[in-house]
């Protein structure tokens, strides 16, 4: 199974206005500027779907986007510690994304982001570790890898396999460029492996 189709059904500001549907979701978090909705456009194939920007808290919403005419739908999210909004709006997209996430029946994957770059910094550690404790789906995607080279592509996995090691959390690490794509397809498969059987295939 592909991702034939995407397109942009809406945007919501609190849980209340998210789509009242049973399609599963996935949904992509991470630090803002992560590279979140360039990876949602790389795994579609449209360039445009998501909005991206080199300004740190381009997303400001939860969006939904539904994939292949109603099979599935991915979730793109506002990135957490982005210091350039007040502290009380902070905390508010911090609370609405909690509870997204804790409250969604149909949620059926998080994909958290990190940028391959960095070491692994307190925050996102922290973000997976309250992930884990809620025994909440999820998998670990290294992003921007076209700017490392192989070798450090290689240690970036490595650091993070131990961070997760040391938290004795176990799941999948996968890397991925949306400026080269590579690592697409992997995660497109790595993606779908966690839909229900009746959202992974053809359109319902
Ligand atoms: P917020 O919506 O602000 O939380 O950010 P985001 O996580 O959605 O990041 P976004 O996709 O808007 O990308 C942020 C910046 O990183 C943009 O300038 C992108 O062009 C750049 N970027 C994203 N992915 C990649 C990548 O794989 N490689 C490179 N080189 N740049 C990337
Ligand atoms: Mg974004």
């Amino acid at each position: 199974m592909d991702i034939t189709s995407a397109k942009f059904l809406k945007s919501a500001e609190r849980l209340d206005q998210c789509p009242d549907h049973t399609l599963s979701e996935v949904c992509f978090i991470g630090r803002s500027n992560v590279g979140k909705s360039s990876l949602i456009n790389g795994l579609t194939g449209h360039p445009r779907l998501a909005k991206t920007s080199g300004t740190p808290g381009k997303t400001k919403l939860l969006n939904f986007f539904v994939i292949n005419e109603g099979a599935w739908c991915l979730v793109d999210l506002p990135g957490y510690g982005y210091a350039k909004v007040s502290q009380e709006q902070r905390e508010k997209w911090d609370k609405t994304m909690q509870k997204y996430m804790m409250e969604r029946e149909n949620l059926a994957l998080i994909v958290m982001l990190v940028d391959s770059r960095h070491d692994p910094l307190e925050k996102d550690l922290d973000m997976v570790f309250w992930l884990a404790e809620h025994q909440l789906p999820f998998i670990l995607v290294l992003t921007k890898a076209d700017k490392l080279s192989r070798n450090g592509q290689t240690q970036s996995k490595a650091k993070f396999r131990k961070a997760l090691d040391e938290m004795n959390i176990e799941t999948d690490i996968v890397l991925t460029s949306a400026t080269t794509k590579d690592g697409m397809d992997l995660l497109r498969k790595t993606i779908i492996d966690f839909l229900p059987a009746a959202s992974s295939t053809e359109s319902s």
